[in-house]
């Protein structure tokens, strides 16, 4: 972060000093995890739901940190203010605003921002100096954290973007204005809590909305309800598309899949045709890559560095379609991290794509935030899943009580022969497979965050050779 005073700091949040020197600076990270806390560092005391960050004030000070933002009076330097996501968000709108040369790019979608944002970045790092967030710090706490980590030295802020109502974006458009917009998708992702997939469009357009007229909004062409964002900003549009015709001046063709699912495409632009080769493991990383190119596109990088930052790009976040190959034959896919319904599809897609030569398990839990349609997703599911490849799934393990309505979409697809299965939890899952699998079987992991399905994917992935 860019040096501050502690009375600097108190100025921009509109807080006050306590038993602090006015002239001690902050030119450590600013967390919000007391024992993340360092040298030079600012604390942000949050009251969770488990513990107050006020208790840990003291202890962050003493693991090195300048001070404390705080909400109520502590013991120990500290700036109070009235709130603290507020006051982080007006530290990160100052530092954006001292480093006018930083360039920043904005993320978001229903599914793909954090497989996006991490192929981005790298390919971003390669011009300059880059700030990008670790996994999904895409909030009002993550995102001006994030921010927050800039400094003089900074080039790039390549940023995720995500909101569970209208406004959310053009919060953090706020705190960070972008000039680089990505959108990548509109689709069910918290649906339930916006209220249809019109008003998620509503909500993820306010990033092409907040981009100046100098700016770029780089938009899927696949997506209709992306693309009609087009109409929402003053910004030149760029547009991507995997489609096989298309006008957009990025593409994938000759789209094909190896035997574990990862991509490899010509990537067009108008500078011409470069093979690439992706790491990451699903066709729908493709779009995810496409977005990358056109953003790295924008900010100066040529054609062969694209394709060779894409081909060397790994898997930055954990969770998000791992493949493993375990030495007695089976492949587990842990794609645990989360789930919506359009992240599902795309996920027994690949399970089908990689079980082509055995037969194709899944173990899916419930997709959270729903809404009203939530039962007949999960049966629309399903049946997807009974319907895959030539005789869909030969297994498929709901895990709990509310993923229940994916076996009984299955079950509508008379044809389908493989085992609707019921698991109270994920050890029973794994009990229930334990004794199915062979060599050459395949297994997806995948379910909403709350259901924490990750420890069954390691659970599955450690039983290599036994
Ligand atoms: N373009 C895409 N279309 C559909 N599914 C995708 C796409 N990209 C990634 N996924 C899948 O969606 C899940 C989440 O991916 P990722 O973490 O990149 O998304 P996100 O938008 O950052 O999610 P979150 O809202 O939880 O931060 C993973 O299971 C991944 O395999
Ligand atoms: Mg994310």
């Amino acid at each position: 972060m860019i040096p501050l005073s502690l009375a600097q700091i108190a100025r921009v949040t509109g807080g006050q000093l306590c038993h602090g020197d006015p002239d001690a600076v902050v030119s450590g990270e600013v967390v919000i995890d007391s024992r993340r806390a360092g040298p030079g560092g600012l604390f942000a005391a949050v009251a969770g739901e488990r513990s107050d960050g006020h208790d840990f004030a003291a202890a962050a000070v003493a693991a090195g940190a300048t001070a404390v933002l705080a909400t109520r009076p502590v013991t120990v330097p500290s700036v109070l203010v009235a709130d603290v996501p507020a006051a982080l968000a007006a530290l990160a709108r100052s530092v954006v605003d001292a480093l006018p040369a930083v360039r920043i790019a904005g993320i978001t979608g229903s599914s793909g921002k954090t497989s996006t944002k991490d192929l981005a970045a790298q390919l971003v790092e390669r011009l300059g100096p880059t700030i990008a967030p670790a996994g999904s710090y895409n909030n009002e706490f993550g995102h001006p954290l994030t921010v927050l980590r800039a400094d003089a030295a900074t080039r790039y802020l390549v940023l995720e973007l995500s909101a569970r109502g209208i406004g959310h974006i053009a919060y953090l458009c706020r705190v960070a204005p972008p000039r680089y917009g990505v959108v990548l998708n509109v689709g069910h992702a918290h649906a339930g809590e916006f209220g249809g997939l019109d008003q998620v469009a509503r909500a993820k357009g306010e990033l092409a909305e907040a981009l100046p007229a100098d700016g770029v909004a780089i938009l899927n062409a696949d997506d209709p309800r992306v693309l009609a964002m087009a109409g929402r900003t003053e910004a030149r549009i760029v547009t991507f598309s995997s489609a096989p015709v298309s006008d957009a001046p990025v593409r994938a063709v000759d789209i094909r899949l190896d035997d574990l699912g990862r991509p490899g495409f010509t990537l067009l632009t108008p500078e011409g045709a470069a093979p690439v080769t992706l790491r990451l493991h699903g066709a729908h990383n493709v779009p995810n890559a496409l977005a990358a190119a056109a953003l790295a596109r924008e900010l100066g990088m040529d054609l062969d560095g694209i394709a060779d930052g894409l081909g060397a790009a790994v898997a930055r976040s954990r969770w998000r379609m791992e493949v493993h190959q375990r030495p007695d034959g089976v492949t587990v896919i842990n794609d645990a991290y989360n789930a919506n319904p359009e992240s599902v599809r795309a996920a027994i897609d690949a399970l089908a794509h990689l079980a082509q030569a055995g037969r194709a398990f899944a173990i899916l839990g419930h997709m959270a935030e729903l809404g009203g349609t939530s039962r007949a997703s999960h049966e629309d599911i399903g049946e997807y899943a009974a319907r895959i490849g030539d005789s869909g799934l030969a297994g498929l393990i709901a895990v709990g009580e509310e993923a229940a309505p994916l076996l009984d979409g299955a079950r509508r697809v008379r044809s389908w022969t493989g085992e609707a299965l019921a698991a109270p939890d994920g050890a029973a899952a794994l009990e229930l497979l334990a004794n199915r699998l062979k060599p050459s079987d395949v297994v997806l992991v995948k379910a909403s965050r709350a259901a924490h399905l990750e420890g069954v994917a390691a659970a599955l992935e450690g039983e290599a050779g036994q």
